[in-house]
C-alpha cells in the first residue's frame, strides 16, 4: 500500500524517482508525487491524481534539477485521491517535504493540537500532521531533523514508513519505519530508498532493512547511519540482493500477469529444486527440519493468511491433516488478530503471505507470537517483514510477483505446504514410504504438468470470449478443490469486476442453487478423484436448472464431458495435487475475461498489491 522511494546522489534525481515509482507502482496508483531539492535549492513538489504516468506528463514542463529527492505513489486511506491529498506534503512553511506509508491513527488528535496552535491544514489526509509536527519540533525545540523526527515519532500511534528531506539542507534525507516496510540500497556515494528492493535492484545489490522503530539518516559523503526513536546507535546490517532485474520486466508478454502465470513451470521447479533428494526418497524443507521435535509434538497448527494466500492455507488444512494427521485450522488473520484465539504454547502458528508485509498477517504473527506459539512462516519476498517476524520459515522462490492478481505465488504457497507436509508426515511415520514416494515423485512431475496446461491457453482464450459479458460466476469444487474455486473465483471478481463466489459443491443446494439459470456460468472443478461421482451429482443438479457448466476435467475424462456445456482438460494427478493444476487454467479464464473487457489487468481499481494498512 503506497509505494516509496528516494535517492541522494551525484545523479539527476528525478528519472532515478520515476523509474522506482513504476516499479512500485503496483502497491497503490491512484495518485503519485514528487519532491526535488532543485539545483537552485528550491524545494519543489509535484503532484497529480492518477498514474505515475500523469505525474510524468505533469512535470514535463517543470524544474525537475536535482541529486535527491523522494517519491511516492498512492493507495488512499484517508482523503480521497485528488492533487492536495497525494504525497509529497509540504510542512507549513514549505521547508520540508514528507512522504508516508501506513496509517497514523491518532492523526485527529495531533491536527487538532496543531490547529489550536495556528496551523491550517492543506489536505484531508492522516499524513500531513507528521511533518508539521516535524517542523513544530524542530522551530520549538531548536533541534536538527533527525532530532525532530524522533521526537516527533514518539508522539505518533500508528504504522509508518515516512522519508523527509528538508529545503536547508540538500545533503540529508531522515527516513523511519514501523509497521511498514522500508529499504535503503548503498551505492557507490549514493543512496537509494524505497518500499521494497525493486527500484534499487539496478543499481546496487547491497541494502539494508530498516525494522520498526529505526531511523535512516542518510547523510552525502557520510556511510549510513541508523539510530533508534531514542538516539541509539544501532549497526545496520548490509544484505546482498539475490533479484535480478530481468525478473522485473515483463519479457515480451503484454502483462505481468500473464508472464507470471507462464512461468509457473519454472518458478514451481524453483521453489522444489533443493529442497528434494535425487533419489525422490527424502523431502528436506529446512525450517521443518530444523524445528523437528515442535513440529513432531504439535497438538495443533493453526494457520493465518489472507486473500489467496488464505486460499493456499485451506489446501495446506487438506495436506497437513491428510498425510500427518495434525488438527489444523485456517483463520483469516484480520478476524484472528482481534477475535481474543485460544492459543497454547505448543501450538504452531503458520502465517502465510506472498509480500510478507501484510498488516493483518503481520499483527496476527505478533499475537501468536505474545501467547508463546511457535511461528512458521511461509513467504515470497526475501527480507520481508513477515519472514524477519516469524522463528522459522520456507520461501517459496518464486520470484517477484507484480501482477496485482496473485498467480506464480499461490502455486508456489501449495507447493510449500506440500512439501512441509510430506516432511513432517516422513519424520512422524503417518505415510508409508511407498505412498511417500508416490507423491514426491508427482509432486516433481507437476512443473511439466503446468506447461501442458499452458500448451492449451488457446482453448481457454476462445472460451472466454462467450462469457465476457456475464454479469456473475459461480465456482464449484470438493475436498481440495474446494479451495481452488474460491482462487478462481477471487481471480474473476479481481481483475474483471464481475461478481464471482465459490463454493463448495454439494452446499448448493443449500442455498445458492436458488441463483441458477440460463444465464450463470458455473465452473466446476471435476477431477477425478475420491468424490468425483459425487461432484458429477452436483453438476447434474446445476445442468438440471439450465446453468451453463463450464468444467475442469482430468485428460480422457468422458462422463463429465457428456454433461458440461465446456471442458476444460487438465493432465491427472493425485488428488493433493489437482488444485495445483486445476488453478491455472482458472487464472487464464480470468486472465482472458479481463482482457476482453479492457480491464486493467495489473492494477485493477481499487486494489494494491501489498496490503499494509489493515
Ligand atoms: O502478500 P499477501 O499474500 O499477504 O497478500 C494477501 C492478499 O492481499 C492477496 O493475496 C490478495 O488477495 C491478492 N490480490 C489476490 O490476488
Amino acid at each position: 500500500m503506497c509505494g516509496i522511494v528516494g535517492y541522494m546522489g551525484s545523479k539527476a534525481a528525478y528519472p532515478i524517482l520515476i523509474k522506482g515509482l513504476h516499479r512500485l507502482e503496483y502497491r497503490g496508483y491512484d495518485s503519485a508525487g514528487i519532491a526535488l531539492l532543485s539545483d537552485r535549492l528550491e524545494l519543489n513538489v509535484y503532484k497529480t491524481k492518477g498514474k505515475v504516468a500523469d505525474l510524468e506528463r505533469f512535470a514535463e514542463s517543470k524544474d525537475v534539477s536535482g541529486c535527491i529527492g523522494i517519491a511516492h505513489t498512492r493507495w488512499a486511506t484517508h482523503g480521497e485521491p485528488n492533487e492536495a491529498n497525494a504525497h509529497p506534503h509540504y510542512s507549513q512553511s514549505k521547508g520540508l517535504a514528507l512522504i508516508h506509508n501506513g496509517i497514523i491513527e491518532n492523526y485527529t488528535v495531533l491536527r487538532t493540537e496543531l490547529e489550536s496552535k495556528g496551523y491550517t491544514f492543506r489536505s484531508r489526509t492522516d499524513t500531513e500532521v507528521i511533518v508539521y509536527l516535524v517542523e513544530y519540533i524542530m522551530q520549538t525545540n531548536r533541534v536538527d531533523l533527525c532530532t525532530a523526527v524522533q521526537l516527533a515519532l514518539h508522539q505518533v500511534i500508528g504504522a509508518y514508513a515516512i522519508a523527509l528531506i528538508d529545503r536547508n539542507n540538500p545533503d540529508e534525507i531522515i527516513a523511519a519505519r514501523k509497521s511498514s516496510p522500508l529499504v535503503v540500497g548503498i551505492g557507490e556515494d549514493e543512496f537509494f530508498l524505497a518500499s521494497d528492493a525493486t527500484p534499487i535492484v539496478e543499481y546496487t545489490d547491497r541494502v539494508v532493512y530498516l525494522n520498526d522503530e529505526e531511523i535512516a539518516v542518510i547523510r552525502r559523503g557520510e556511510p549510513l547511519k541508523v539510530v533508534n526513536l531514542n538516539n541509539v546507535e544501532i549497526t545496520p546490517e548490509i544484505k546482498k540482493l539475490a533479484m535480478n532485474l530481468s525478473q522485473l520486466e515483463k519479457g515480451g508478454y503484454p502483462h505481468f500477469m500473464l508472464k507470471e502465470i507462464f512461468e509457473q513451470p519454472r518458478t514451481l521447479q524453483d521453489c522444489i529444486r533443493g529442497r528434494i533428494n535425487i533419489e525422490g526418497t527424502q523431502v528436506v524443507l529446512s525450517g521443518v527440519i530444523d524445528n523437528r521435535d515442535k513440529f513432531l509434538n504439535a497438538h495443533r497448527i493453526i494457520i493465518v493468511a489472507c486473500g489467496t494466500s488464505w486460499h493456499a492455507a485451506l489446501i495446506g488444512e487438506h495436506l497437513i491433516e491428510d498425510l500427518c494427521r495434525i488438527p489444523v485450522e485456517v483463520e483469516y488473520a484480520s478476524e484472528f488478530r482481534y477475535r481474543n484465539p485460544v492459543i497454547h504454547p505448543g501450538d504452531i502458528v503458520i502465517a502465510i503471505s506472498q509480500s510478507g508485509e501484510t498488516a493483518d498477517t503481520l499483527a496476527a504473527i505478533e499475537l501468536a507470537k505474545s501467547k508463546g506459539a511457535f511461528i512458521y512462516g511461509i513467504c515470497n519476498v526475501v527480507g520481508s517483514s513477515i519472514a524477519r517476524a516469524t522463528d522459522s520459515g520456507s520461501y517459496i522462490h518464486v520470484g517477484p510477483e507484480i501482477g496485482v492478481a496473485s498467480t506464480k505465488a499461490f502455486t508456489g504457497q501449495v507447493t510449500v505446504l506440500s512439501m512441509l507436509a510430506l516432511t513432517i508426515a516422513q519424520q512422524k511415520g503417518t505415510l508409508s514410504q511407498t505412498r511417500f514416494e508416490e507423491m514426491v515423485k508427482e509432486l516433481q512431475g507437476i512443473p511439466d504438468k503446468l506447461s501442458k496446461v499452458l500448451k492449451n491457453s488457446e482453448v481457454v482464450k476462445e472460451l472466454s470470449k462467450i462469457f465476457t459479458y456475464a454479469r456473475n460466476f459461480i465456482y464449484l469444487g470438493r475436498g481440495y478443490n474446494y479451495p481452488a474455486a474460491l482462487e478462481g473465483a477471487l481471480k474473476l471478481k479481481e481483475i474483471s469486476y464481475i461478481h464471482a463466489e465459490g463454493y463448495p459443491a454439494a452446499e448448493m443446494k443449500h442455498g445458492p442453487i436458488a441463483l441458477i439459470d440460463v444465464e450463470m456460468p458455473v465452473v466446476a472443478i471435476a477431477t477425478t478423484d475420491s468424490i468425483y461421482e459425487k461432484t458429477i451429482s452436483n453438476i447434474q443438479e446445476i445442468k438440471a436448472r439450465q446453468g451453463k457448466v463450464i468444467a475442469i476435467v482430468s485428460e480422457g475424462d468422458e462422463m463429465v464431458r457428456g454433461i458440461a456445456d465446456y471442458c476444460i482438460e487438465v493432465p491427472r494427478t493425485l488428488e493433493p495435487f489437482a488444485p495445483l493444476v486445476a488453478s491455472v487454467p482458472l487464472q487464464l479464464l480470468a486472465y482472458y475475461i479481463a482482457v476482453n473487457k479492457g480491464r486493467n489487468v495489473d492494477q485493477p481499481r481499487n486494489l494494491a498489491k501489498s496490503v499494509t494498512v489493515e
